[in-house]
């Protein structure tokens, strides 16, 4: 068994999700590599401390740049506000380690090609945290879109929806609402929200040629959480584009901050000529299913409950009918990178992947701000 020793950086939201993943992976799925909790990065190493003893991280450091030092670290986890993305991936390529960096890569295109290529040159394993693909009833859709059973796309559609800054009084800035910094940030739901569902549509669907988009920022000032004075807002509180894809298929996303009783609706549906499908996050051990080659008696939207073993992921689960969560996308994206690790193949997505992704945002945004449409 070879240890795969992780330095965590950021230690809020997905510092707990990737730490519970860390220490599943290796009890769930084979591998050769284990991940040991090595060390956590975070400013402030009293406060991080518990959380530190909770996870069972060994030690715990105040500098990412000390941390890039140790030779007892293998793989650099990113866990920082997207601002912070670029100058540790870099730095940590330099210093040889393994990256696996949240999303969006970076807070534009123009760097997360200069991280792509410093990854490229140091020759370090890399990936990106677009965990939705792991979530085991979307692996399936990707399934049975390979095997063809859809023919030809048409449709590609997909939301992600939120209502949590709604009132002019959430400030924007500092720890809790970095996401409303356009500093921070680089974008606002459209780097955050629509990243995902554009990771997981060119993931099933292929390739996007161009855009058209509109976005909203629907309130114009918020007061700065550290200084206490009022701003401009430099986000995009809502964002809806139209696209074509590839293989000629239209494509429509939204997503929005503002769209009251939706905490995280994140859905997507696909049609093809024989077929369509849709998944939603709330409900996301299901995967809907329509079948236009059914006997007309019976034909309708099946609601596939995926739970069985033969379905991705969940031979290494529990029994069949018994479903699994949120979480589980994580720890199937560490069980992933582990195999390629033990195969060599590189880990998707890699950050050129996810460059991709960082293209079609900057498409996005730019054909918002000068109303038309973008090549990507
Ligand atoms: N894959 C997903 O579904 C998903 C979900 C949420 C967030 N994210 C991404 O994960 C990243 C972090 O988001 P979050 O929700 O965990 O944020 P968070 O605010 O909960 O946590 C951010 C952490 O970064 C730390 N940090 C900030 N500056 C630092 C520095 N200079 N050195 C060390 N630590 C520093 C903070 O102290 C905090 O612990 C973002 O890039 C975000 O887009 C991805």
């Amino acid at each position: 068994m070879k240890e795969l020793r992780i330095g965590m950086i950021g230690y809020g939201f997905m510092g707990k999700t990737h730490s519970n993943a860390y220490l599943q992976a290796a009890r769930f799925f084979d591998s050769e590599h284990k991940p040991v909790l090595k060390a956590l990065c975070a400013r402030n190493q009293e406060k991080a401390q518990p959380f530190a003893d909770n996870w069972g991280y060994e030690s715990v450091e105040s500098d990412w740049r000390e941390l890039l030092k140790r030779d007892d670290i293998d793989a650099v986890d990113v866990c920082t506000p997207n601002n912070l993305h670029k100058e540790i991936a870099i730095e940590a390529a330099k210093a040889g380690k393994m990256i696996l960096c949240e999303k969006p890569l970076a807070m534009d295109a123009a760097e997360g090609e200069e991280m792509c290529q410093a990854v490229e040159a140091a020759g370090v394993a890399n990936m990106v945290w677009y965990n939705y693909r792991r979530v085991p009833a979307v692996s399936l859709a990707k399934q049975i879109l390979e095997s063809g059973k859809l023919g030809r796309i048409f449709h590609y559609r997909a939301n992600f929806l939120q209502d949590w800054t709604i009132s002019a009084d959430v400030p924007q800035g500092g720890a809790a609402t970095w996401r409303l910094d356009v500093e921070a940030a680089g974008s606002g739901v459209t780097g955050d929200l629509l990243a995902h569902c554009i990771d997981t549509a060119i993931w099933l669907n292929g390739s996007i040629n161009n855009v058209s988009a509109m976005t909203e920022t629907f309130v114009k000032e918020r007061v700065h959480a550290e200084t206490g004075e009022k701003q401009a807002v430099g986000i995009d509180d809502a964002c809806a584009f139209l696209c074509r894809f590839d293989n000629g298929s239209m494509g429509l996303f939204e997503s929005t901050r503002y769209a009251r009783g939706h905490k995280a609706l994140y859905t997507l549906e696909i049609n093809g000529e024989h077929a369509s499908m849709r998944w939603d996050l709330h409900d996301l051990h299901r995967l809907e299913y329509f079948d236009h080659s059914d006997e007309g008696i019976v034909r309708g939207w099946r609601s596939v409950h995926v739970s069985d073993g033969d379905q991705p992921y969940m031979g290494n689960w529990w029994v069949p009918g018994l479903q699994i969560g949120y979480e589980h996308s994580f720890t199937h994206q560490v069980a992933d990178f582990l195999k390629s690790l033990d195969t060599g193949e590189p880990a998707a997505p890699s950050f050129r992947d996810a460059l991709e992704t960082q293209k079609v945002c900057d498409a996005v945004l730019k054909s918002a701000a000068d109303s038309r449409w973008e090549n990507v």
